[in-house]
């Protein structure tokens, strides 16, 4: 198969959403909050000119193999969701009544990664690597993060930080693997994660 890793900044606005549904198959908070916000965290993403992001694309079929996205502010992203205040309490409301225990992890989480950026002047964080399902087993989750260290380097970053749930062993050998090493162990709410670094 060939393919090319590109920068997220210079994707079709039209595959966005393409991107928002492979993101739901990530069964993380975000996609737990329903696709509404994943379409519209896609678009700040997008947007916005910190986020050092890559996606790959399969260069025959055109089909989207997976992103990595990174970010030297994290919560000022999910911040963002706020903007539209209309849409806002809309979606939440809504949630509210058909996802209730997703609302709650929205606090605690929003929570807990503030007080994870911390003194990380020089570091970027890793949000979000999902690979399309019918492309997953194949290095495709390795090589997506090697052309991320690539671009956050380019970016002048020195070290990149992350967290990773204790029972997702594809995605914890993959940064292992990759050179992150675990700097500890957290709860944030529901789930159980490792904090991982890896100096660029
Ligand atoms: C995690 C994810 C990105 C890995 O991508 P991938 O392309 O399928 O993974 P790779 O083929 O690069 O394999 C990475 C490593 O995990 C191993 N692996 C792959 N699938 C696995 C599985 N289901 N269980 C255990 N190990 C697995 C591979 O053998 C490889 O190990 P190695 O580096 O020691 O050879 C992908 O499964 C995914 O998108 N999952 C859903 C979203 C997610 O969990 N994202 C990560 C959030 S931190």
């Amino acid at each position: 198969m060939k393919y090319t890793i590109h920068n997220f900044h210079e994707i079709a606005p039209e595959l966005l959403p393409k991107l928002a549904e492979i993101h739901m198959g990530d069964h993380g908070l975000l996609s737990e909050l329903g696709y509404p916000f994943v379409e519209r965290y896609f678009e700040i993403v997008y947007k916005n000119k910190q986020v050092v992001a890559v996606y790959a694309q399969n260069d025959e079929t055109g089909e989207l193999i997976g992103y990595n996205i990174a970010a030297p502010e994290p919560a000022a992203l999910t911040g963002q969701l706020t903007s539209d205040r209309a849409w806002f309490i809309k979606q939440i409301i809504k949630a509210a009544f058909t996802r209730p225990l997703a609302i709650v992890q929205l606090v605690v989480s929003s929570l807990t990664i503030r007080t994870q950026m911390q003194n990380e002047a020089d570091a970027i964080e890793s949000l979000y690597l999902t690979i399309n399902p019918n492309y997953r087993g194949m290095g495709m989750g390795g090589t997506l993060q090697r052309g991320l260290f690539e671009a956050v380097r380019a970016a002048g970053y020195k070290r990149i930080v992350g967290s990773v749930e204790i029972s997702n062993q594809a995605s914890l050998k993959m940064c292992l693997s990759n050179g992150f090493t675990i700097t500890k162990t957290f709860r944030e709410g529901k789930y159980t994660r490792h904090r991982i670094e890896k100096i660029l």
